[in-house]
């Protein structure tokens, strides 16, 4: 996906602190229902856990990432896969489903999302679906908000840094239509998430581009204050962390 985030990619820290991020795709894996024998183009595909589930259906299919860490770790699935920027794919009208999870939230801005929306458009045959799950609006608002008053004092704006984008479905329907799609379903689902190993090493795994950006006795201080901050909104009375992710969730055509 493009990258200005300064977020870097440890496949070992994110097979064992992101894991549950395929394992959880269950919903968004039925609302695609992969055929055999279905050219299926796996967008944000990263180490490949989820593509190798795809492929087990019958489907033939290509995972595309930015990230060459995460390409290696899927070729060592034997998984065929690209490295293209999402915004810029190089397919045209080869495959029969566009697929995508927990991948599309990390392309910034509106101008990038509707990049990536011509260019998936672009790689569907007529009449191919695009099926995907992203951070909605709303999506980790509290660990966000503790990130944005613990990382102010630094000067660091985590929100600009970041750069997520977790759309409203109303605002992901008009993208997706002003890119030619038909949209067949689009929802937005709280979806809260317990954390495997806790707040720290979902914050080092996945917000470690704004977090580098201090000084380690900084970087240490700031995180400590901000598990600190949300230890009693999402750390429940048995010890477990439960983020607060909301999922957008949709289904959109190209016309025949
Ligand atoms: C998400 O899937 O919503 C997500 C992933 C990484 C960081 C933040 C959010």
């Amino acid at each position: 996906m493009t990258n200005t985030t300064g977020q870097t990619w440890n496949t070992e820290a994110y097979a064992a602190n992101g894991r549950f991020v395929a394992n959880l795709a269950t919903a968004v894996v039925s609302l695609l229902t992969p055929q055999p024998g279905e050219h299926i183009l796996d967008l944000g595909c990263g180490d490949g856990a989820l593509t190798e589930q795809l492929a087990a259906t019958g489907a033939i299919l290509t995972g595309v990432d930015a990230s060459s860490t995460m390409l290696a770790a899927a070729r060592q699935r034997n998984l065929n896969v690209e490295q293209h920027n999402a915004t810029a794919l190089p397919y045209h009208q080869q495959f029969d489903a566009v697929f995508s999870n927990a991948a599309l939230h990390w392309i910034t801005g509106i101008e990038g999302q509707q990049a990536a929306l011509s260019s998936i458009y672009r790689a569907l045959r007529p009449g191919g679906r695009f099926v995907a799950e992203m951070g909605g609006h709303g999506n980790i608002a509290a660990i966000r908000a503790a990130m944005q008053a613990v990382l102010a004092p630094y000067n660091i704006d985590s929100e600009t840094i970041a750069a997520s984008f977790y759309p409203s479905p109303a605002l992901y329907r008009r993208l997706l239509e002003e890119a030619g799609f038909n949209v067949q379903s689009i929802d937005l689902i709280p979806r809260p998430t317990p954390l495997p190993n806790g707040m720290e090493s979902w914050l080092n795994t996945f917000r470690n581009g704004v977090f580098d950006r201090l000084s380690p006795p900084d970087r240490a201080q700031a995180l400590a204050r901000t598990i600190e901050i949300l230890e009693p909104i999402l750390r429940d009375h048995d010890g477990n962390w439960i983020a607060d992710y909301v999922r957008l969730r949709f289904h959109a055509t190209k016309n025949a």
